[in-house]
Order: structure tokens, then sequence, then C-alpha cells
């Protein structure tokens, strides 16, 4: 893992940044697409795709199965698929990131077999994968684990269609492996319980202009129709906005910007912030892909109670960014996360930091504010809160060091240069 840090400058009571910043392509969307690529005769061509380190994870996952991942220009690459194979999935990039384990449900569709080690990624949980071995199990594959690496095989290499209840919980790449596995499948797949993110239907989306045959994309019951090998037609896909950045951005905005303009974005995919943010007093003005917004009001910011949830509830991504917008406002709020349970284990920084903050219990934490942070030294502990850290960094008074910036790099672009853009002091340190 590269030792690099970031250096940060807090803006203290001044907080004064301003510009544009624009949203790059989703993570948690072309991820899965990435994925896709494996159920294509001819390869997909896909356009802003965000230069994040997990790309790098992908690529190596592709030299394990002969797929090529041509470059085209900056943000757009040719996946070619023509000489896909199966194989056993690399285990470094298994390990380093949990959506490998997407490849699962195309790879088993098109060749009826794969070995793979228990993924791993962001340490915000147990992150079972119960629900995608219970799932393959349904479609007619039989599995072992022996050496820490799961062997699973198809009778006949040939997925069957299923009716797949995800009675346990709601699971984003579940969902969007099932799918995946249904387009190839013989027969008629029914998953039910399924996630409804914003990325999930741009991958429907996308899978259907090239010849699946899925219905339901947005609701919570979907019908796949299996058939034969998807082809792009020159269908290229264009991937969505970040809509985790973007609502990171207008955390940050609207704590530290005296006027900040987040373009590229799509306000639609962040209904539940946005209400709640402007109920808090923020002034956001929306266009139909940009967000205006500034801490003009700060001093009267009203504080409010979330709860995290499957979309279109709270994001779990959010939690740590708005947890600091708490911090940062007077009164009294409860933090409850229902997604993952590690997802809180951040607060001693913060509170260390001078936030005062109450963990009851893992999933729940109450916030006192407003209080006044002091930088310090961080360890970026996951993506999610690696950025969060940047923001409580640069909304705080005096010097902060964030190490582990990896984790930062795995899920966002080139964040110093755009926030130095918008006049925030930070510095990329190689140790
Ligand atoms: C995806 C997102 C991640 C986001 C999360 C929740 C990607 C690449 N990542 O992660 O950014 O934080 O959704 O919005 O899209 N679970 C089980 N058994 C399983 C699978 C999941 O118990 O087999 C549990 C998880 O531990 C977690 C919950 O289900 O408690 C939801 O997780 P899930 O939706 O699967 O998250 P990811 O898809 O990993």
């Amino acid at each position: 893992m590269e030792k690099e840090k970031f250096i940060i400058q807090g803006l203290g009571k001044e907080k004064s940044l301003s510009g544009k910043i624009k949203i790059s392509g989703s993570k948690n969307a072309v991820l899965p697409v990435m994925a896709a690529s494996v159920l294509f005769e001819d390869g997909i061509k896909m356009t802003n795709v965000p230069l994040i380190k997990d790309l790098d994870r992908i690529k190596e996952i592709y030299e394990g199965l002969g797929i090529k991942m041509d470059k085209l220009s900056n943000d757009s690459y040719f996946i070619n698929t023509k000489k896909v194979r199966s194989g056993e999935m690399d285990e470094k990039a298994s390990k380093m990131m949990r959506a490998s384990i997407i490849f699962a449900g195309p790879i088993l569709a098109r060749f009826g077999e794969l070995v793979f080690p228990h993924p791993g990624g962001c340490v915000i949980g147990a992150r079972p994968i119960d629900l995608f071995l219970e799932g393959f199990e349904k479609m007619g594959a039989t599995w072992e684990h022996k050496n820490e690496k799961y062997y699973i095989k198809v009778k006949g290499k040939k997925l069957k269609g299923a009716n797949i209840f995800f009675k346990k919980l709601i699971s984003v790449t579940a969902t969007e492996t099932f799918i995946m596995a249904g387009v190839l499948a013989e027969g008629k797949t029914v998953l039910s319980n399924v996630a409804m993110e914003p990325e999930i239907i741009s991958l429907i989306d996308y899978l259907n202009k090239c010849g699946a045959k899925i219905k339901g994309a947005g609701t919570p019951v979907l019908e796949i129709k299996g058939g034969d090998l998807l082809k792009s037609n020159g269908f290229v896909y264009e991937n969505i906005p970040d809509r985790i950045e973007t609502g990171s951005f207008l955390i940050l905005g609207a704590l530290c910007a005296s006027d900040l303009e987040i373009c590229n974005c799509d306000p639609f995919h962040l209904e539940v912030l946005i209400e709640t943010l402007k109920d808090s007093g923020v002034n956001i003005e929306l266009g139909k892909n940009y967000i205006k917004v500034n801490n003009k009001n700060k001093e009267n910011y009203k504080t409010f109670d979330i709860k995290t949830h499957e979309y279109p509830g709270f994001p779990t991504d959010l939690q740590s960014p708005i947890l600091i917008y708490l911090t940062q406002v007077n009164g009294e709020s409860l933090v409850f996360e229902t997604i993952f349970e590690g997802r809180l284990n951040y607060v001693d920084d913060l509170i260390k930091m001078g936030a005062d903050i109450k963990l009851w219990d893992a999933l729940r934490a109450t916030v006192k504010g407003k209080t006044y942070l002091k930088g310090r030294e961080l360890d970026g502990p996951d993506i999610r809160t690696g950025f969060a850290f940047v923001i409580a960094a640069l909304v705080a008074e005096n010097e902060s060091i964030i190490n582990n910036i990896y984790y930062i790099d795995r899920g966002y672009e080139n964040i110093e240069n755009r926030l130095q853009a918008i006049g925030a002091n930070i510095e990329r340190v190689i140790n």
C-alpha cells in the first residue's frame, strides 16, 4: 500500500472556499458494469469513468480472466471481452475490494464455475457473503470452502432461473450479482426485496439496451428472462455522476463555502440529503445538473436526526460527512447507522478533535454542537470516512495530517487538485 498522506490547513473560522467543483463518474455504478462485461460477446465502451485506484484492482481481475482494458481517453475505455475465459479471481485484488464479488454472477453464468477468496475492502462490519452463496445454490450451483477460497460449480455448467427473495436484508451488490446471473441463466429469474439505487437502474438500462430482458428497474421486484450473450452493438455505457461524491461536496459547501457550484451531478439522486440540508437552513439552488450552495446562514443551521437506510433513504456512505456537519450546528442530534455495524468507529477521532459525541452502542451516537474542531493526525479507516476526515480537517482550526489515503484514492479522483481549485490548502506528501 502506498505510504502517502494529506496535510491540510484547516479553515477555522474563516471558512472561505469558493468556485466550481466537477463531479466524477460514479465508482459504484461503473464497477458492476465492468463486471457485466463478462456477459458480452464483443465488449463495452464506457465513458465518464473515474480515475480511481479501484480501476487498478479491476485491471488485475481482468488480466486473470483474459479481458483487455484499453484506455481511449482520460475517462473512456474499451473493455474487450472477445477472449474472456473462466479462471480464479485475482486474490490480491479481491481481498482489497469488496465489489470484486460482483464478478461471481457473470462468471458463473457464462462459465459455470469459479474460484475466489473471501472479498475484502473497507473494514466497516463483518460483510458476509451468505446472500450470494444461497442465491447461487438456488440457481443450481454447489460450493465448498477450502484453503480460504470458495469453489463454486454449476451442474451442467448452466445456471437455472430461480425465485430469490432477499429475506435477511437488502444488498446492493447481491442485487447486481443476481441481475447479471439471471441474464444468461436458463428461464426466468425473479428477485424480490432488491436494492433500488440509481447505480442499479443505470446497470439495468444499459444491459437492456444490449439485449438483456430485465423488468422492474427501480422497484423492489425484478424479473429477468435469461437469454444469449449480450452485444453492445455500438451502445456506449455513459456512467452516471457519483452521488456520494456530490453529497460530500454539498456538505463541505454547506459548512465552508462562501459560494460553491457543484457541476456535472444529478441532484435527483440526492433528494434526501438536499431536503435534509434545506430544512436545516442551508442555502441550496438546484439546476438540472448542478447544485449551488453556500454557508451564509451557518449561524442559524438547525439540527436533525439521521437514520441511514437503503435508497431512497439516507445513504450510509454519507453518514460520516453528515455527522461532521452536525458537530457544527447548535443543539443535539442522533445519528443511527442501520446498514454496517462498524461504521461509527471513527467518532473517537472526532472526539479527540474536540467534537462532543456520545456513542451509545455500535450503531447510535448523539452529537452535541456547536463545537470547534482542532486539527490533528488521523488515520483514514475506509473510503467514505477517509473523505469525511478531509472535511473535518478543513472545518477545523490548524493543521491536520491524514494517513492511509490509499482508501480515499480508491474512491475519489484527484481529490486534492479539485479541492485546491476551490481554495483548500491540501497537499499530498509521500513519506
Ligand atoms: C454497496 C456499496 C457501498 C455502500 C453499500 C450500502 C458498491 C460497490 N458498494 O456495498 O458503497 O456503502 O452498498 O449502500 O456498490 N450483507 C450480508 N450478506 C451478504 C451481503 C451483504 O449480510 O451476502 C450485509 C452487509 O454486511 C451489510 C448489508 O448487507 O450489512 C448491506 O450491504 P450491501 O448492500 O451488500 O453493501 P455492498 O453491496 O457491499
